[in-house]
């Protein structure tokens, strides 16, 4: 069994037997739906590259997230006729940045690099995860599914690292 999977089964459990105890102890209930739909299809219809929002993306480890100013560089003005659109002011309003929930998130000893794959080894982004430029809501689970197997095995296919020490520090 993977530890991924291990872990799964233990929080199957433990949701079992501690299942209302636990969620009222650990304060709000992870959040199912994004703080503000976004449609990724319509943005990159009119041109956005992903490293306008991802900015890390091809010179740091994390992609990132953008916050609200750059959102507000466009939704200063109103755009398009979206009812949700106009959430963006009332958002920027009430000087509330939004906690854009993330799905992907690697074990703790795993280290990952997007400037190592993106701009050094010139993948694209859907070589790892789904076609974000066709999505027209937000992911509700992980799209990049690689345990160390995969990881290992593009590394020799490629004659990239495989030292240990590369992928955990
Ligand atoms: C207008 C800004 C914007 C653009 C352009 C944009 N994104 Fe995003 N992206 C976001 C926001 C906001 C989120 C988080 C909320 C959501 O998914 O709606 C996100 C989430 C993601 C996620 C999920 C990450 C995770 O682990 O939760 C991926 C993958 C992603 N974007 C890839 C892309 C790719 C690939 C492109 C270009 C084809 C792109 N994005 C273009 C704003 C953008
Ligand atoms: C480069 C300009 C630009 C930026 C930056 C931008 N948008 Fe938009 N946005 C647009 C345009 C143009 C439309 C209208 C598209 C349409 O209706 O087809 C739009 C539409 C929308 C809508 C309504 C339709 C939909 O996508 O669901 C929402 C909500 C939205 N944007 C949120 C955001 C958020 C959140 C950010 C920052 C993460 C952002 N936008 C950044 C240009 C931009
Ligand atoms: C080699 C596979 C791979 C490629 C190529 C890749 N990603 Fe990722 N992405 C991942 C992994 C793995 C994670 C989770 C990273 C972690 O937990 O440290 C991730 C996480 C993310 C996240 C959320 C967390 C963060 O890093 O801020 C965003 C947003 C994202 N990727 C966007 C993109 C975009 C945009 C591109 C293309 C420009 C891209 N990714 C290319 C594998 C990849
Ligand atoms: C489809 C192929 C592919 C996949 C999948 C992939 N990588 Fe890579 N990775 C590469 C290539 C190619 C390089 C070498 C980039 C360069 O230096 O030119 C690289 C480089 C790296 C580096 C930098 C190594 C160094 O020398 O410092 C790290 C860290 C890394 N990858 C971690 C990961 C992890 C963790 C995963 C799984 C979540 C992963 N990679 C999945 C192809 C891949
Ligand atoms: C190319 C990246 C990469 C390389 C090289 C790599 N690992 Fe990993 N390793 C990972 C990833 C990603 C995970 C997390 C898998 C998961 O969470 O499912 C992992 C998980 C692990 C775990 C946790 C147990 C498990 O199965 O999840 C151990 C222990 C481990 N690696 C040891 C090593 C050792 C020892 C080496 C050198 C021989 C090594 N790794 C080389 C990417 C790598």
């Amino acid at each position: 069994m993977s530890s991924a999977r291990r872990r799964s089964v233990l929080v199957v459990a433990a949701v079992a037997l501690f299942g209302g105890v636990a969620v009222a102890r650990r304060g709000p209930a992870v959040t199912t739906r994004p703080p503000l739909p976004m449609s990724h299809k319509r943005h990159v219809e009119k041109d956005m590259k992903c490293r306008a929002c991802h900015q890390g993306v091809e010179g740091e480890a994390m992609a990132s997230f953008p916050t609200l100013a750059d959102c507000m560089d466009c939704h200063k003005t109103p755009q398009g006729q979206e009812p949700t659109e106009p959430e963006v002011r009332a958002l920027a309003a009430h000087r509330q940045e939004v906690s854009w929930v993330r799905r992907n998130r690697l074990a703790g000893h795993v280290y990952f690099s997007h400037a190592a794959h993106v701009t050094l080894a010139h993948m694209k982004c859907e070589d790892c995860h789904r076609d974000m430029r066709t999505m027209d809501r937000a992911l509700t689970e992980p799209d990049v599914h690689q345990d160390m197997d995969a990881c290992v095995a593009c590394h020799r296919a490629k004659h990239a690292s495989l030292d240990c020490l590369a992928c955990h520090k």
